[in-house]
């Protein structure tokens, strides 16, 4: 269904990174590592290797990943890309300084559970997650995202699900989002911003 999607020369959601990135261009540090999950087009990870963060990208899409080999390479940056599926994917344990997940809500609460294990495990002690979705309250938009209640997140899911985290920023709210021809309009939207703890001992 996704790779279908994006058998098209245009970049559905647009080449620009999402808002909420850019927002938090902070956490981007030159020389820093960082996982773009499901990352489709290449718009954020090309955006975080603007950035000096070395970037590795993963999307389930092979046309995707094309399409974000083919943003990087005219935006002049290097890019780690992989095609596979995030639900086997190796969440090699202490990896990364920075792991960034934008709409990524095509799965219900069981999976979303394992994705966010091993988002948890693959981030170094220290390191930070940025992760932006939609809220319950985007199916009544309907300007983009699944139309599954269950795959969205509330304060209390992510509070939750990230109580072992430093919850550094959490914050539902609605706004117009224009990125690209798939999210276009008022959205229900929520990020989280979260550090992983030192450990102990
Ligand atoms: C809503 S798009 C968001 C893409 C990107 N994060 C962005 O903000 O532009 C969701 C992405 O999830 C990818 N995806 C869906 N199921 C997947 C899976 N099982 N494994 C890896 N990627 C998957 C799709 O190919 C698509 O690129």
């Amino acid at each position: 269904m996704w790779n279908d999607r994006f058998a098209t020369s245009k970049y559905v959601f647009g080449t620009d990174p999402a808002r909420f990135l850019v927002e938090h261009a902070d956490y981007l540090i030159k020389g820093q590592s960082g996982l773009a999950v499901a990352d489709g087009e290449g718009r954020n990870s090309v955006f975080m290797a603007e950035n000096g963060v070395v970037t590795t990208a993963m999307d389930g899409s092979e046309n995707a990943v094309a399409k974000a080999n083919a943003l990087a390479l005219d935006r002049g940056v290097a890019l780690n890309t992989n095609v596979a599926d995030i639900l086997t994917w190796d969440w090699a344990e202490n990896s990364f300084d920075l792991v960034v997940g934008i709409f990524i809500q095509f799965v219900g609460p069981t999976q979303r559970a394992e994705i966010f294990a091993g988002m948890k495990r693959t981030l170094k002690p220290g390191g930070i997650l940025l992760l932006h979705g939609y809220t319950p309250e985007q199916l009544a938009l309907g300007t983009g995202g699944p139309p599954f209640k269950e795959n969205m997140y509330t304060d209390q899911i992510l509070t939750e699900a990230f109580a072992d985290f430093d919850i550094l920023d959490l914050k539902s709210y609605q706004r117009e989002v224009q990125e690209g021809s798939a999210h276009s309009g008022m959205s229900a939207l929520i990020d989280l911003v979260a550090r992983k703890r030192e450990q102990k001992g």
